[in-house]
Protein backbone atom coordinates (compact mmCIF):
# COMPACT_ATOMS: atom_id res chain seq x y z
CA UNK A 1 0.00 0.00 0.00
CA UNK A 2 1.39 3.19 -0.95
CA UNK A 3 0.22 6.38 0.36
CA UNK A 4 1.18 9.63 -0.87
CA UNK A 5 3.00 11.67 2.38
CA UNK A 6 1.51 15.17 0.79
CA UNK A 7 -1.66 13.47 1.44
CA UNK A 8 -1.55 12.42 4.54
CA UNK A 9 -1.75 16.07 5.80
CA UNK A 10 -5.74 15.77 4.69
CA UNK A 11 -6.03 12.37 6.51
CA UNK A 12 -7.34 12.34 10.22
CA UNK A 13 -4.70 10.52 12.82
CA UNK A 14 -6.91 7.63 14.03
CA UNK A 15 -7.61 7.22 9.90
CA UNK A 16 -3.71 6.97 9.18
CA UNK A 17 -3.37 4.39 11.72
CA UNK A 18 -6.54 2.59 11.09
CA UNK A 19 -4.41 2.05 7.13
CA UNK A 20 -1.51 1.51 9.24
CA UNK A 21 -3.01 -1.34 11.62
CA UNK A 22 -4.72 -3.03 8.48
CA UNK A 23 -1.02 -3.56 6.67
CA UNK A 24 0.60 -4.79 9.59
CA UNK A 25 -2.35 -7.41 10.44
CA UNK A 26 -2.65 -8.43 6.57
CA UNK A 27 1.76 -8.65 6.38
CA UNK A 28 2.20 -10.82 9.93
CA UNK A 29 0.45 -13.88 8.16
CA UNK A 30 4.11 -13.79 5.85
CA UNK A 31 6.36 -12.02 7.90
CA UNK A 32 10.05 -13.33 8.42
CA UNK A 33 10.26 -13.95 12.25
CA UNK A 34 13.58 -14.82 14.07
CA UNK A 35 12.39 -13.21 17.10
CA UNK A 36 15.07 -10.29 16.88
CA UNK A 37 14.83 -6.66 16.54
CA UNK A 38 11.61 -5.79 18.53
CA UNK A 39 13.32 -2.20 18.58
CA UNK A 40 15.22 -0.49 15.97
CA UNK A 41 18.50 -1.73 16.36
CA UNK A 42 21.14 0.19 17.59
CA UNK A 43 25.50 0.12 17.58
CA UNK A 44 28.02 1.54 15.55
CA UNK A 45 29.63 0.42 12.16
CA UNK A 46 32.60 1.41 10.69
CA UNK A 47 32.02 2.70 7.33
CA UNK A 48 30.75 6.36 7.59
CA UNK A 49 34.02 7.15 8.70
CA UNK A 50 36.62 4.46 8.27
CA UNK A 51 35.37 3.51 5.01
CA UNK A 52 38.08 0.48 4.30
CA UNK A 53 40.35 1.09 7.26
CA UNK A 54 39.04 -1.28 9.37
CA UNK A 55 41.49 -2.93 11.70
CA UNK A 56 41.27 -5.24 14.76
CA UNK A 57 42.57 -2.53 17.41
CA UNK A 58 40.52 -0.12 15.80
CA UNK A 59 37.24 -2.09 16.42
CA UNK A 60 38.60 -3.04 20.27
CA UNK A 61 39.45 0.61 20.69
CA UNK A 62 35.30 1.21 19.52
CA UNK A 63 34.08 -1.43 22.02
CA UNK A 64 35.87 -0.09 25.18
CA UNK A 65 34.87 3.96 23.61
CA UNK A 66 31.21 2.01 23.10
CA UNK A 67 31.36 0.95 26.86
CA UNK A 68 33.35 3.66 28.69
CA UNK A 69 31.28 6.72 27.12
CA UNK A 70 27.79 5.52 28.25
CA UNK A 71 26.67 4.67 24.67
CA UNK A 72 26.50 0.69 25.29
CA UNK A 73 24.20 1.58 28.59
CA UNK A 74 22.36 4.39 26.09
CA UNK A 75 21.59 1.06 24.28
CA UNK A 76 24.14 1.07 21.11
CA UNK A 77 24.62 -2.31 21.31
CA UNK A 78 25.99 -3.86 17.72
CA UNK A 79 29.12 -3.02 16.54
CA UNK A 80 29.52 -3.70 12.93
CA UNK A 81 32.77 -4.08 10.94
CA UNK A 82 31.48 -3.09 7.40
CA UNK A 83 33.48 -3.66 3.65
CA UNK A 84 37.31 -4.43 3.70
CA UNK A 85 37.71 -7.38 6.29
CA UNK A 86 37.85 -10.07 3.87
CA UNK A 87 40.29 -10.47 0.81
CA UNK A 88 39.94 -14.36 -0.25
CA UNK A 89 38.56 -17.78 0.31
CA UNK A 90 40.52 -20.76 1.10
CA UNK A 91 40.41 -24.27 -0.91
CA UNK A 92 37.24 -25.07 0.86
CA UNK A 93 35.32 -21.58 -0.16
CA UNK A 94 35.21 -20.22 3.66
CA UNK A 95 36.17 -16.30 3.97
CA UNK A 96 39.74 -15.46 4.99
CA UNK A 97 40.26 -12.10 6.72
CA UNK A 98 43.07 -9.59 5.99
CA UNK A 99 45.61 -10.56 8.06
CA UNK A 100 47.96 -7.51 7.97
CA UNK A 101 44.54 -5.81 9.40
CA UNK A 102 43.16 -8.99 11.85
CA UNK A 103 46.03 -10.97 12.69
CA UNK A 104 43.78 -13.33 14.28
CA UNK A 105 41.34 -13.50 11.99
CA UNK A 106 37.51 -12.45 13.10
CA UNK A 107 36.87 -14.81 16.26
CA UNK A 108 38.88 -13.19 18.60
CA UNK A 109 37.71 -9.87 17.58
CA UNK A 110 34.17 -11.01 18.38
CA UNK A 111 35.25 -12.52 22.02
CA UNK A 112 36.31 -9.56 22.65
CA UNK A 113 33.37 -7.22 21.60
CA UNK A 114 31.37 -10.03 23.44
CA UNK A 115 33.75 -9.60 26.69
CA UNK A 116 32.51 -5.62 26.81
CA UNK A 117 28.57 -6.48 26.65
CA UNK A 118 28.34 -5.92 23.42
CA UNK A 119 26.97 -7.95 20.00
CA UNK A 120 29.11 -8.07 16.94
CA UNK A 121 28.35 -7.45 13.38
CA UNK A 122 29.70 -8.32 10.00
CA UNK A 123 29.55 -7.31 6.26
CA UNK A 124 29.10 -9.13 3.22
CA UNK A 125 27.27 -8.85 -0.11
CA UNK A 126 24.38 -10.89 -1.58
CA UNK A 127 26.27 -10.70 -5.20
CA UNK A 128 29.53 -11.96 -6.61
CA UNK A 129 32.02 -9.13 -4.89
CA UNK A 130 31.66 -6.72 -2.14
CA UNK A 131 31.53 -2.88 -3.75
CA UNK A 132 34.51 -2.74 -2.66
CA UNK A 133 35.22 -5.87 -4.65
CA UNK A 134 36.17 -8.45 -1.63
CA UNK A 135 34.67 -11.76 -1.91
CA UNK A 136 30.90 -11.65 -1.82
CA UNK A 137 28.51 -14.41 -0.81
CA UNK A 138 26.80 -15.13 -4.08
CA UNK A 139 27.25 -19.56 -3.91
CA UNK A 140 28.57 -19.86 -0.76
CA UNK A 141 25.18 -18.52 1.46
CA UNK A 142 25.25 -21.66 3.83
CA UNK A 143 29.24 -21.79 4.50
CA UNK A 144 29.56 -18.38 4.98
CA UNK A 145 26.51 -18.59 7.24
CA UNK A 146 28.01 -21.15 9.69
CA UNK A 147 31.31 -19.15 9.55
CA UNK A 148 29.76 -16.40 11.15
CA UNK A 149 27.51 -18.34 13.46
CA UNK A 150 31.04 -20.09 14.53
CA UNK A 151 32.87 -16.94 14.80
CA UNK A 152 30.04 -15.76 17.27
CA UNK A 153 28.57 -12.81 14.37
CA UNK A 154 24.89 -11.26 15.67
CA UNK A 155 23.90 -9.47 13.01
CA UNK A 156 24.97 -9.54 9.18
CA UNK A 157 24.86 -6.51 6.83
CA UNK A 158 24.31 -7.49 3.35
CA UNK A 159 24.75 -5.57 0.67
CA UNK A 160 23.99 -5.43 -3.22
CA UNK A 161 27.00 -4.76 -5.16
CA UNK A 162 28.32 -7.02 -8.40
CA UNK A 163 24.75 -8.88 -8.51
CA UNK A 164 24.11 -8.26 -12.29
CA UNK A 165 21.04 -10.59 -13.25
CA UNK A 166 20.69 -11.71 -9.62
CA UNK A 167 16.78 -11.49 -8.78
CA UNK A 168 16.77 -9.46 -5.10
CA UNK A 169 13.66 -11.04 -3.34
CA UNK A 170 15.05 -14.23 -3.88
CA UNK A 171 18.71 -13.94 -3.35
CA UNK A 172 18.07 -12.50 -0.14
CA UNK A 173 15.58 -14.82 0.88
CA UNK A 174 18.11 -17.75 0.39
CA UNK A 175 20.51 -16.31 2.91
CA UNK A 176 17.99 -15.39 5.02
CA UNK A 177 17.23 -19.40 5.37
CA UNK A 178 20.87 -19.82 5.84
CA UNK A 179 20.82 -17.42 8.60
CA UNK A 180 18.25 -19.46 10.09
CA UNK A 181 20.05 -22.92 9.48
CA UNK A 182 22.57 -21.76 11.28
CA UNK A 183 21.22 -21.66 14.10
CA UNK A 184 22.48 -19.00 15.67
CA UNK A 185 20.18 -15.88 16.13
CA UNK A 186 21.81 -13.71 14.04
CA UNK A 187 20.11 -9.98 12.95
CA UNK A 188 19.51 -9.67 9.17
CA UNK A 189 20.34 -6.18 7.28
CA UNK A 190 19.37 -5.72 3.70
CA UNK A 191 21.32 -3.22 1.99
CA UNK A 192 19.59 -3.01 -1.90
CA UNK A 193 19.44 0.44 -1.31
CA UNK A 194 15.65 0.27 -1.87
CA UNK A 195 16.68 -0.47 -5.95
CA UNK A 196 14.07 -3.60 -5.87
CA UNK A 197 11.26 -2.14 -3.32
CA UNK A 198 12.34 -3.72 -0.28
CA UNK A 199 9.49 -2.22 1.26
CA UNK A 200 7.30 -4.82 -0.58
CA UNK A 201 8.80 -7.64 0.34
CA UNK A 202 11.21 -7.76 2.69
CA UNK A 203 9.46 -7.71 5.86
CA UNK A 204 9.57 -11.64 4.86
CA UNK A 205 12.87 -11.93 4.45
CA UNK A 206 15.40 -9.65 6.48
CA UNK A 207 15.00 -7.40 9.95
CA UNK A 208 15.50 -4.04 8.37
CA UNK A 209 16.58 -2.79 4.97
CA UNK A 210 17.66 0.07 3.21
CA UNK A 211 15.16 2.48 1.65
CA UNK A 212 17.88 5.12 -0.24
CA UNK A 213 21.25 5.03 -1.57
CA UNK A 214 24.03 5.92 0.76
CA UNK A 215 24.29 8.52 2.83
CA UNK A 216 26.44 11.57 2.90
CA UNK A 217 27.05 14.08 5.64
CA UNK A 218 25.56 16.44 4.18
CA UNK A 219 21.94 18.11 4.67
CA UNK A 220 21.11 17.94 1.35
CA UNK A 221 21.33 13.96 1.45
CA UNK A 222 19.65 13.86 4.93
CA UNK A 223 16.78 15.87 3.30
CA UNK A 224 16.72 13.51 0.56
CA UNK A 225 16.74 10.61 2.34
CA UNK A 226 13.92 11.74 5.02
CA UNK A 227 11.48 12.63 1.60
CA UNK A 228 12.17 8.91 0.25
CA UNK A 229 12.34 7.00 3.67
CA UNK A 230 9.68 8.40 5.30
CA UNK A 231 6.97 7.33 2.06
CA UNK A 232 6.98 3.69 3.86
CA UNK A 233 6.07 4.57 7.28
CA UNK A 234 3.51 2.38 7.19
CA UNK A 235 5.26 -1.41 6.86
CA UNK A 236 7.49 -0.88 9.52
CA UNK A 237 7.07 -2.48 12.89
CA UNK A 238 8.51 -4.60 15.35
CA UNK A 239 11.08 -7.20 14.11
CA UNK A 240 10.77 -5.28 10.41
CA UNK A 241 12.13 -1.71 10.51
CA UNK A 242 13.17 0.52 7.23
CA UNK A 243 16.67 1.70 7.39
CA UNK A 244 17.08 5.28 5.81
CA UNK A 245 20.77 4.63 6.58
CA UNK A 246 23.46 5.27 9.38
CA UNK A 247 24.29 7.95 11.20
CA UNK A 248 26.82 10.93 10.22
CA UNK A 249 26.01 12.86 13.78
CA UNK A 250 29.70 13.23 14.73
CA UNK A 251 31.42 13.47 11.72
CA UNK A 252 31.84 17.04 10.93
CA UNK A 253 29.83 17.93 7.80
CA UNK A 254 26.65 19.09 9.57
CA UNK A 255 25.82 22.06 11.95
CA UNK A 256 24.94 21.45 15.22
CA UNK A 257 21.63 21.76 14.51
CA UNK A 258 21.47 19.97 11.69
CA UNK A 259 22.77 16.88 13.44
CA UNK A 260 20.26 17.00 16.15
CA UNK A 261 17.44 17.54 13.25
CA UNK A 262 19.03 14.43 11.47
CA UNK A 263 18.80 12.34 14.90
CA UNK A 264 15.36 13.27 15.84
CA UNK A 265 14.12 12.38 12.24
CA UNK A 266 15.57 9.11 12.58
CA UNK A 267 14.11 8.66 16.11
CA UNK A 268 10.68 9.98 14.78
CA UNK A 269 10.92 7.48 11.49
CA UNK A 270 11.88 4.03 14.01
CA UNK A 271 15.11 3.63 11.86
CA UNK A 272 17.84 2.07 13.21
CA UNK A 273 20.23 3.92 14.79
CA UNK A 274 23.90 3.12 14.17
CA UNK A 275 26.22 5.35 14.93
CA UNK A 276 29.36 6.21 12.20
CA UNK A 277 31.48 8.60 13.70
CA UNK A 278 34.84 7.68 15.41
CA UNK A 279 33.54 7.34 18.93
CA UNK A 280 37.23 6.83 20.38
CA UNK A 281 37.08 10.81 20.72
CA UNK A 282 33.83 11.43 21.65
CA UNK A 283 34.89 11.47 25.78
CA UNK A 284 37.31 14.50 24.49
CA UNK A 285 37.08 18.18 26.21
CA UNK A 286 36.22 19.22 22.60
CA UNK A 287 33.23 21.27 21.64
CA UNK A 288 32.04 19.01 18.93
CA UNK A 289 32.77 16.04 20.98
CA UNK A 290 30.00 17.39 24.01
CA UNK A 291 27.61 18.57 21.24
CA UNK A 292 27.96 15.17 19.68
CA UNK A 293 27.37 13.29 23.22
CA UNK A 294 24.55 15.45 23.81
CA UNK A 295 23.30 14.05 20.46
CA UNK A 296 23.54 10.14 20.35
CA UNK A 297 23.44 10.28 24.43
CA UNK A 298 19.85 11.71 24.48
CA UNK A 299 17.82 8.85 25.89
CA UNK A 300 14.77 10.96 26.11
CA UNK A 301 15.05 10.96 22.01
CA UNK A 302 16.18 7.32 21.58
CA UNK A 303 12.80 6.46 24.13
CA UNK A 304 11.36 7.53 20.98
CA UNK A 305 12.85 5.73 18.55
CA UNK A 306 13.35 2.46 20.99
CA UNK A 307 9.59 2.79 21.64
CA UNK A 308 7.89 -0.79 22.37
CA UNK A 309 4.40 -0.09 20.11
CA UNK A 310 7.07 0.13 17.06
CA UNK A 311 4.95 2.35 14.44
CA UNK A 312 7.30 4.07 12.36
CA UNK A 313 6.38 8.22 12.95
CA UNK A 314 4.68 10.50 10.36
CA UNK A 315 4.30 13.65 8.58
CA UNK A 316 0.88 15.07 9.68
CA UNK A 317 1.40 18.66 8.91
CA UNK A 318 3.54 20.38 5.66
CA UNK A 319 2.00 23.69 4.48
CA UNK A 320 3.79 24.98 4.06
CA UNK A 321 6.29 22.55 3.00
CA UNK A 322 9.47 23.59 4.87
CA UNK A 323 7.58 23.64 8.09
CA UNK A 324 7.02 20.11 8.80
CA UNK A 325 5.12 18.65 12.28
CA UNK A 326 5.53 14.78 12.40
CA UNK A 327 3.76 12.69 14.83
CA UNK A 328 4.53 8.99 16.29
CA UNK A 329 2.41 7.31 17.93
CA UNK A 330 4.02 5.80 21.29
CA UNK A 331 2.92 2.48 24.04
CA UNK A 332 1.90 4.87 26.95
CA UNK A 333 -0.74 6.89 25.05
CA UNK A 334 1.06 9.78 24.34
CA UNK A 335 2.95 11.11 21.01
CA UNK A 336 6.07 12.34 20.25
CA UNK A 337 5.91 15.40 17.81
CA UNK A 338 8.77 16.79 15.53
CA UNK A 339 8.13 20.68 14.59
CA UNK A 340 10.92 20.41 11.46
CA UNK A 341 11.89 23.63 10.30
CA UNK A 342 13.58 23.12 6.40
CA UNK A 343 13.58 26.42 5.77
CA UNK A 344 16.29 29.06 5.84
CA UNK A 345 14.90 31.30 8.64
CA UNK A 346 13.96 30.70 12.62
CA UNK A 347 10.35 30.09 12.13
CA UNK A 348 7.09 29.82 14.50
CA UNK A 349 5.64 26.24 13.94
CA UNK A 350 2.59 25.19 15.74
CA UNK A 351 1.27 21.60 16.07
CA UNK A 352 -2.67 21.19 16.50
CA UNK A 353 -4.08 18.62 18.10
CA UNK A 354 -6.56 17.50 15.81
CA UNK A 355 -3.91 17.05 13.59
CA UNK A 356 -1.77 15.13 15.14
CA UNK A 357 -4.73 12.69 17.08
CA UNK A 358 -4.25 14.17 20.66
CA UNK A 359 -8.51 13.99 21.34
CA UNK A 360 -8.38 15.65 24.98
CA UNK A 361 -8.30 19.62 24.77
CA UNK A 362 -5.03 19.40 26.94
CA UNK A 363 -2.31 18.11 26.88
CA UNK A 364 1.02 17.69 29.09
CA UNK A 365 4.26 18.84 26.74
CA UNK A 366 7.91 17.48 27.45
CA UNK A 367 10.71 19.42 25.33
CA UNK A 368 13.24 16.55 24.41
CA UNK A 369 16.16 18.57 23.42
CA UNK A 370 15.29 20.97 26.50
CA UNK A 371 14.81 18.70 28.99
CA UNK A 372 12.00 20.20 30.45
CA UNK A 373 8.73 20.51 30.94
CA UNK A 374 6.68 23.22 29.08
CA UNK A 375 3.79 22.94 31.02
CA UNK A 376 0.29 22.18 29.28
CA UNK A 377 -1.26 23.72 26.57
CA UNK A 378 -4.79 23.80 24.93
CA UNK A 379 -5.37 22.42 21.55
CA UNK A 380 -2.39 23.49 20.13
CA UNK A 381 1.50 24.03 20.84
CA UNK A 382 4.07 25.90 18.68
CA UNK A 383 7.64 27.28 19.49
CA UNK A 384 10.39 29.08 17.19
CA UNK A 385 12.52 26.11 15.34
CA UNK A 386 15.84 27.29 14.56
CA UNK A 387 16.48 26.71 10.80
CA UNK A 388 17.54 23.87 9.54
CA UNK A 389 16.28 22.05 13.31
CA UNK A 390 13.47 20.94 15.08
CA UNK A 391 11.47 21.20 18.67
CA UNK A 392 10.82 17.70 19.78
CA UNK A 393 8.32 17.11 22.10
CA UNK A 394 6.27 14.21 23.85
CA UNK A 395 2.65 15.29 24.41
CA UNK A 396 0.32 13.32 27.21
CA UNK A 397 -3.40 13.80 26.56
CA UNK A 398 -4.79 15.17 29.93
CA UNK A 399 -8.48 14.33 30.14
CA UNK A 400 -10.60 17.49 31.91
CA UNK A 401 -11.89 16.48 35.26
C1 LIG B 1 27.55 0.28 -0.14
C2 LIG B 1 26.67 0.38 1.11
C3 LIG B 1 27.39 1.18 2.18
C4 LIG B 1 28.72 0.52 2.50
C5 LIG B 1 29.56 0.36 1.26
C6 LIG B 1 30.79 -0.48 1.49
O1 LIG B 1 27.74 1.52 -0.74
O2 LIG B 1 25.44 0.95 0.80
O3 LIG B 1 26.60 1.31 3.34
O4 LIG B 1 28.47 -0.74 3.10
O5 LIG B 1 28.82 -0.27 0.20
O6 LIG B 1 31.55 -0.70 0.34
Amino acid sequence: MFINPRRLADLSLPLIIVIAAMGASRSDIRRHDNGLARTPPMGWNSWNHFGCNVSAQLIRETADAIAASGMRDAGYQYLTIDDCWQVARDQKGVVIADSARFPDGIKPVADYVHAKGLKFGIYTDAGRLTCQRRPGSYGFEELDAKTYAQWGVDYVKVDWCNAEGIDAPTQYAKIRDALLKSGRPIVYSICEWGSSRPWEWAQQTGNLWRTTGDIADRWNSVLTIVDLSSQYWHVARPGAWNDPDMLEVGNGGMTREEYRAHFSLWAMMAAPLIAGNDVRTIQDSSRQAAATREILLNKEVIAIDQDSLGVQGMIAQNSPPELQVWVKPLADGSRALLLFNRASVPTTITAAWERVGIKTRQARVRDLWAHTEVGTAADRYGAIVPSHGVVMLRVWPVSSP
